[in-house]
């Protein structure tokens, strides 16, 4: 942890050089990450349609991660500024213990619609006697992944009356491995399912993965001590804390913040930020939209910060083969399985929600913003070096303003001087 104090003061080659050093990484895998046109064209077109070319991301490392007691390197993909650094500051703010995580296994819940059912209650029944057949059925579509520990575990069924009749929802668990699962439920559902309507004489209809990925949930932990943060941040987050349970405007913000960094961390390692984003805040919606963070003082005063959610991630799979960067960034993580990736998720989720809350629980957080967003205005009116970039951007921060026009000015200004 002690190379990597000072990170952010180093130019992005002198950080990658030091990164690559700590994390073994080849030639080829520093590569993907510095040049822009790593993702050829020809896997662009094979991973989606009509393309024409592709977008890039910065990609950047928060730092300070320790988590159940092992040093981390957070790749982290965003376009926001303010998100490594608030995930890297609050994670230093746990030091030396750092964060307590851990995460289920990795079961998804796959879906079958039955509908034009006559008798819902025979149905059901049959569903049950056969259960044992149903799920022998369904491990069929799964042999060639049961090595890696996967399959399906287990079914419920159940009625569920509607406007268009009454249907059977049958509701798979399965056991998905190290990969995110989509495909594999939808696979295995498919496959399962001529056997559910013989046995309910019903018709399948809609036979897909849920996002709401409730038994596939991660959970961390830490302690901000007060010597360290200070009593007034640790009443600024509670107090927050209370405004999210509380309002549901307040909420969905408080909510994005912690999405922030596991979104960031999905698209570094190639995850699917979509399905991670609908199962987190389905899951919070369960029962009333709640926060996905909770906090309390412990006996010491210190404040106890915990998150939950579901993260179905994967570390394997054809998404994250196919983003050239992911490998690397699984590799600078050092994680091995998709529960160790969606336990990173969580801390980081918890970090940037605490950097969020404790900032505009007391000096607000347009501060910490307008200096890099001073920074971007100088870059684009034409500072080269990071000494010009820094002294415009110190005077567009003394003058309140951020104006490209006089931002130009004042860099004629700097190169006079
Ligand atoms: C900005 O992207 C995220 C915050 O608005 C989160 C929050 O308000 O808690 C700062």
């Amino acid at each position: 942890m002690g190379k990597f104090s000072g990170f952010y003061r180093l130019s992005p080659e002198e950080r990658l050089r030091l990164v690559k050093q700590e994390r073994s990484l080849t030639g080829d895998e520093t590569k993907v990450l510095t040049d822009s046109g790593a993702l050829e064209m020809g896997k662009a077109d094979r991973a989606i349609e009509n393309v024409i070319g592709a977008v890039h991301l910065p990609l950047g490392i928060a730092t300070n991660f320790v988590i159940n007691g092992k040093e981390t390197l957070v790749p982290m993909a965003v376009e926001e500024p303010s998100v490594v650094a608030a995930a890297s500051r609050a994670a230093k703010q746990t030091l030396p213990d750092g964060f307590k995580a851990e995460a289920d296994e990795s079961i998804m819940i796959g879906q079958v619609q039955i509908t034009g059912i006559e008798d819902i209650n025979t149905s059901l029944k049959n569903l049950e006697v056969n259960k044992k057949e149903v799920l022998n059925k369904a491990s069929e579509y799964m042999k060639h992944v049961e090595q890696y520990g996967c399959g399906a575990r287990d079914f419920g069924a159940k009625a569920v009356q509607t406007d268009r009749g009454a249907m059977i929802i049958v509701n798979f668990h399965i056991n998905v491995g190290n990969a995110q699962g989509a495909n594999m439920v939808n696979t295995t559902l498919e496959g399962v399912s001529p056997i559910l309507e013989q046995l309910t004489e019903g018709k399948a209809k809609l036979r897909i993965v849920s996002n709401l990925a409730s038994e596939r949930k991660a959970k961390a932990s830490a302690v901000w001590k007060k010597e360290l943060v200070g009593k007034a941040a640790i009443e600024g987050v509670l107090d927050a804390h209370e405004f999210a349970k509380r309002d549901i405007y307040r909420c969905s913000t408080h909510n994005k913040g912690i999405m922030n960094g596991i979104d960031a961390v999905a698209v570094a390692t190639g995850n699917d930020w979509r399905s991670v984003e609908a199962g987190a805040h389905t899951f919070a919606a369960m029962g009333r939209y709640q926060p996905l963070t909770h906090y309390y003082k412990n006996e010491n005063g210190d404040l106890v910060g915990e998150i939950e959610l579901p993260l179905a991630v994967a570390t394997v799979g054809p998404a994250i083969s196919s983003s050239p960067t992911a490998g690397t960034s699984l590799k600078i993580m050092d994680v091995g399985s998709s529960q160790e990736l969606a336990m990173v998720m969580a801390s980081v989720g918890l970090a940037n929600n605490f950097a969020a809350l404790s900032a505009l629980g007391t000096v607000g957080i347009q501060k910490g913003h307008m200096k890099l967003h001073a920074r971007n205005i100088a870059a684009y009116a034409g500072a080269r070096t990071n000494q010009e970039i820094d002294r415009v951007a110190e005077i567009l921060t003394e003058e309140k303003n951020f104006n490209v026009e006089r931002a130009k000015e004042v860099l004629e200004r700097v190169r006079e001087e």
